[in-house]
């Protein structure tokens, strides 16, 4: 099911990244997607975008890359405030708090992109303080001017001392930042390090976000370790959203 909503505000965070803020109010648990589509000219193509907002905003916020040759992220990143385009009346998705067991105290969101958007969204919730007595969000991106939301990232370190913040930058040298791909801070334990927290099966429930590749790699290296994947039928560890 579908309704027309419009562009109410948009972000550049550089020439390929953005966020567009649309109107509809959908409900949602935080972590969980939306569909958008363009009034087209035959057939609806429609793509998932993951809700940034927290779901008491009054707004519907999503985070985009443009695609080079993608059908539909680039013709997103042409609207302007006021067009038009269709949301779904429903979100769905299990990256969720809900889909969690309840074993488990620290909590490690790691994402790659545009995976940081629905962290975001749980990261504003109430529910993910009540739960867990630390929280961890690590950030992968390719360059510095890839980081998306940054100032609400350093609001919530500055409200919460159990916040821990890490980003990860591949392409560029950054000093705030570890030099490299999540998935080598992974391996070679610098990120439990620069955290000052260790990975553990009892103690740690991990959601992994974007990158389908990035994904599957941490899943290899936790599974290792003794993670095991977060299933409804078998609950563990590791709960996960590929984005393609
Ligand atoms: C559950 C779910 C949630 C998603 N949430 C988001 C989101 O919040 N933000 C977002 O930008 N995209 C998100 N995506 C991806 C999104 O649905 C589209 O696939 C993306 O915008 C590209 O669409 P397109 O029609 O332009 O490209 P297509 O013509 O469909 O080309 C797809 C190709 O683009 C690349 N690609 C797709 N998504 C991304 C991405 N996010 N970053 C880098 N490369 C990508 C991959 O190589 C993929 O094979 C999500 C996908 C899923 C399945
Ligand atoms: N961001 C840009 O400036 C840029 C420029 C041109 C085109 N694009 C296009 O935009 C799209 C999205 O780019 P993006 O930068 O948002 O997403 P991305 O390619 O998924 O990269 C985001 C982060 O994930 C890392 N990564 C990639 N594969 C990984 C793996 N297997 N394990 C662990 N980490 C991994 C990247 O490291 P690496 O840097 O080591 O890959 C980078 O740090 C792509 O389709 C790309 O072709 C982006």
């Amino acid at each position: 099911m579908w309704q027309s909503t419009n562009v109410i505000a948009r972000i550049d965070w550089n020439e390929r990244l953005f966020s567009l803020r649309l109107a509809a109010k959908i409900p949602f648990e935080a972590g969980q997607f939306i569909k958008l589509s363009l009034p087209s000219e035959d057939r609806r193509l429609a793509r998932a975008y993951s809700l940034v907002n927290s779901p008491t905003a009054d707004f519907s916020e999503i985070l985009a890359m443009e695609v080079a040759d993608g059908q539909l992220s680039p013709r997103l990143h042409h609207l302007n405030v006021g067009d038009a385009l269709d949301i779904s009346t429903s979100a769905t998705g299990f990256l969720t708090l809900s889909e969690l067991p309840a074993q488990g105290e620290h909590l490690w969101l790691l994402a790659t992109g545009t995976g940081v958007g629905p962290f975001i969204s749980i990261l504003q919730s109430s529910q993910v303080w009540q739960r867990f007595t630390q929280v961890v969000l690590v950030y992968g991106v390719r360059q510095v001017s890839d980081l998306a939301y940054r100032e609400q990232i350093a609001q919530i370190a500055a409200a919460r001392p159990n916040f821990h913040f890490v980003s990860a930058i591949s392409r560029q040298a950054d000093e705030t930042s570890y030099p490299g791909r999540i998935t080598t801070a992974l391996e070679t334990g610098e990120l439990e390090k620069r955290v000052g927290l260790s990975l553990s099966p009892t103690q740690s429930q991990i959601m992994l976000c974007g990158n389908p590749e990035m994904i599957k790699q941490c899943n290899d290296l936790l599974t290792e370790r003794g993670f095991s994947k977060n299933l409804r039928r078998a609950p563990g560890q590791i709960t996960t959203e590929k984005y393609w």
